[in-house]
């Protein structure tokens, strides 16, 4: 993995559990300066003190305290140059015709307003700046495929890839990028607790991702990685990325572009 420019200043919302410290411990390696906003406080207060980062507690669902995070980045170093949308909620909410519209708010309160809120406050501190910036949103194959998540999470990220469109086509005269990731299937708290109360199996996180390699890869064997989603955010956050703008970067296995179940075919017919 080639080096993004040195020093720069990276914000990331939704950082305390499993997938997301891969990503921060990654940008320190990279030599940015990292600033952590979560609701996590203990998990993420420790996490930032172990990469020399710092530390705020932020709901990305409260304008004011997105502010506030971006506002420490500023006072901290001066500037920020790249920022991850990373929090988000899962949800379980059977069918469609019984959806509770309370939690749908809920979740859309997280997942959606408060990547509005991150691009808003971002992209504020970015065009002051005047060196343009990398914004990135965390988003999920569920918003290029039906039938991967519930229907209040697959709509919240669907709206978010729309989003980022039209944030980046607004922003692009300032050189500041913004584009989404969209991991498939990464063992994380998150996935974990939604698999045990689907299968009611009692697995670990490694075993999880193993039966995501079995069952929703084209990689066969192989599922996502915290490492995975950290290296293709590193990407979009480096100059190697400088000509990509308003897209969505799956990391699926290729789980969302083709289906294996018909390989067959390829088998050679003599
Ligand atoms: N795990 C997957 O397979 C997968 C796939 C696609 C997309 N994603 C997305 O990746 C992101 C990270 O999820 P994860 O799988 O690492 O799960 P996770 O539960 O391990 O991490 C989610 C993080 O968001 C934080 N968070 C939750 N609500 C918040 C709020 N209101 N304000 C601030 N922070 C908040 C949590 O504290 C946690 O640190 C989410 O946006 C999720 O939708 C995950």
């Amino acid at each position: 993995m080639a080096e993004y420019k040195k020093h720069n200043i990276y914000l990331q919302e939704g950082n305390g559990a499993t997938k997301a410290r891969g990503t921060s411990v990654s940008f320190k390696e990279n030599g940015a300066h990292v600033v952590i906003a979560d609701v996590l406080d203990d998990l993420a207060t420790s996490l930032a003190e172990s990469i020399g980062g710092r530390f705020i507690h932020c709901d990305v669902s409260k304008e004011q305290d997105v502010e506030s995070a971006i506002n420490l980045a500023l006072s901290w170093k001066g500037k920020l140059d790249i920022m991850l949308n990373n929090a988000g909620i899962g949800a379980i909410d059977g069918s469609i015709t019984s959806l509770d519209m309370e939690h749908v708010k809920h979740l859309l309160s997280i997942n959606l307003n408060g990547t509005i809120h991150g691009i808003k406050h971002a992209a504020r501190a970015m065009v002051k700046g005047q060196k343009g910036g990398s914004i990135i949103c965390t988003s999920s194959a569920a918003a290029i495929m039906g039938g991967l998540a519930s229907h209040a999470y697959t709509m919240s990220k669907a709206a978010m890839d729309g989003l980022v469109r039209s944030a980046a086509c607004e922003l692009g005269v300032h050189l500041i990028r913004v584009n989404s990731i969209s991991p498939h299937g990464v063992a994380s708290d998150m996935l974990l607790s939604a698999f045990k109360r689907f299968e009611k199996v009692n697995i670990t996180l490694e075993e999880l991702k193993g039966h995501i390699g079995k069952r929703a890869s084209l990689l066969q064997g192989k599922g996502a990685s915290a490492e995975d989603v950290a290296h293709a955010a590193l990407f979009l956050a480096s100059d190697e990325s400088s000509f990509i703008t308003a897209h969505t970067f799956p990391i699926d296995g290729g789980y969302t572009s083709a289906v294996s179940h018909m390989s067959f075919i390829y088998k050679d017919p003599k």
